[in-house]
Formats: C-alpha cells, sequence, structure tokens
C-alpha cells in the first residue's frame, strides 16, 4: 500500500491534467488581426475569401477557441459539427457569422457558447477564411 498510494495520486493527477489539456482553455483567446484590412460590421460575406495571411490567422484563432469542440483542423471527433463541411459561398458565410455570433441555446441548454462580443469582425472572418481553406464536399 505505502508505494502503490502516492503512485496511484500521481496516475491521477496526469490523467486529471491529460483531461484539462484535451477540453483546452476554455477562455476565449484573443485574436491579433492587426495585419489584416480593418473591417465596419456585421458583415455577412466574407470579406477575406482566399487571402492567405487572414487564413494563417484564422487557423490560430480557430485552434484556441474551437477545436476544443469543433476538432483539431476542423475534423469533428463527433462532440460537435465537422466544419469542413460547412457550405462554401456567400450562403456559407451568411449562416457561419451567425452561428459564431450567436452561439448555439436551445432549451436553456448552450452547445456552443456566443462568440459575438468577444471577437472582432476582423477575428469572426479571418476563421471563416480558414474554414473555407479546409472545405470538404
Ligand atoms: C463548447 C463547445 C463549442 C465551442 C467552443 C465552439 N462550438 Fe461551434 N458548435 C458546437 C456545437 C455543439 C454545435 C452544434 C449546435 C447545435 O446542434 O445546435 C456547434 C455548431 C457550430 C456551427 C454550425 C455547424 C453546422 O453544421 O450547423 C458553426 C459554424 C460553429 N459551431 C462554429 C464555431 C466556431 C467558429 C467556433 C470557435 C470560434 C466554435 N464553433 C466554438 C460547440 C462548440
Amino acid at each position: 500500500m505505502k508505494t502503490i498510494v502516492p503512485a496511484l495520486a500521481a496516475l491521477l493527477l496526469a490523467v486529471t491534467a491529460l483531461v484539462a489539456q484535451a477540453h483546452g482553455n476554455v477562455t476565449p483567446q484573443a485574436v491579433d488581426t492587426q495585419d489584416l484590412p480593418k473591417l465596419k460590421g456585421p458583415l455577412t460575406v466574407n470579406p477575406y475569401r482566399d487571402n492567405k495571411k487572414a487564413i494563417t490567422i484564422g487557423a490560430a484563432a480557430y485552434g484556441q477557441n474551437c477545436a476544443r469542440c469543433h476538432g483539431l483542423g476542423a475534423v469533428s471527433g463527433g462532440i460537435a459539427p465537422d466544419l469542413r463541411n460547412l457550405p462554401v459561398g456567400d450562403d456559407g458565410d451568411e449562416y457561419f457569422q451567425m452561428r459564431i455570433r450567436n452561439g448555439s441555446i436551445r432549451n436553456g441548454v448552450t452547445y456552443m457558447p456566443p462568440f459575438g462580443e468577444i471577437f472582432s469582425e476582423e477575428a469572426i472572418w479571418s476563421i471563416r477564411a480558414y474554414l473555407d481553406s479546409v472545405h470538404q464536399d
């Protein structure tokens, strides 16, 4: 018992750390968009479509804020929809911005938190530019 108890305690700690990591940081992370053209929103069509700098910034913003639910590289692990399947083009843009701003709250249950108050217009559209770049039919 003498050696097993500390070993178990260490194991439990390691597992807890892993679980915490898998869930990622719950605090929304700021997105540095100063290198992108300034936007005046709310827009419903992506002004950064195919903009390489926006895609790079959006990839980082996605990794910090969305991947914990939607999966690394937008490959869903099944917790939340696979965002590679979002429609491309203007219709997809409109749906995307509505979702990211409002999140998804149904019957008082928050399935996805709203990001409208947290992200700048530039951050929102850089994430959309990134998701377009990994789109799959
Ligand atoms: C806490 C987990 C969580 C986080 C964090 C999260 N989402 Fe979601 N998201 C969900 C869930 C769950 C759904 C499905 C909601 C539903 O069924 O109503 C969803 C739905 C969506 C949809 C609609 C997908 C579809 O196919 O209809 C989009 C777009 C989306 N999320 C984008 C994002 C983006 C971009 C981020 C990061 C800024 C993000 N989400 C962060 C959980 C999350």
